[in-house]
């Protein structure tokens, strides 16, 4: 395999620092999956048409990755750090390492599974977005409040 060439970091300061603000961002409160429809070690992806501005915007969906590690459930915004496209188009097209890193599959930058800090590739340092996530007692996962 080889590696397309780097790319220069992305400087625009109205990136975004936070998973709300990103386009069709759910609601706090909302059910992004269940626990028991993910395996243990599995990182998928996922799609919410349930954000608060669908309405004006209809077809619009929020893009995002369920991580599960035994009875813990952490949650990602599709968004990688580098260019802001998804991690991977396809559940097919995602490369992880189960409970140890995703990989982007455009420039195969490197992100750490328990936070989603980019630890190798042209936007080492940066970050997934962590959403907040409760996992309830019937394994529901829904945007903390
Ligand atoms: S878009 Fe370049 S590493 Fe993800």
């Amino acid at each position: 395999m080889t590696s397309p060439p780097s790319l220069p970091l992305p400087q625009d300061p109205a990136e975004p620092r936070h998973w709300h603000q990103i386009a069709h961002a759910p609601a706090p409160g909302a059910v992004l999956g269940q626990r028991n429809t993910l395996p243990d070690g599995s990182a998928t992806l996922h799609e919410l048409a349930s954000g608060s501005d669908t309405a004006s915007a209809p077809g619009a969906v929020f893009r995002y990755l369920l991580l599960r590690s035994g009875s813990g459930v952490l949650a990602f915004v599709n968004r990688c750090a580098h260019f802001g496209v998804p991690l991977a188009a396809r559940q097919d097209l995602l490369q992880f390492v189960p409970h140890k890193r995703i990989t982007c599959n455009v420039h195969y930058a490197h992100y750490r599974w328990s936070d989603g800090l980019c630890t190798s590739g042209d936007c080492e340092g940066e970050s997934l977005l962590p959403i907040p996530v409760v996992v309830e007692a019937d394994g529901t996962v829904r945007v903390a409040s």
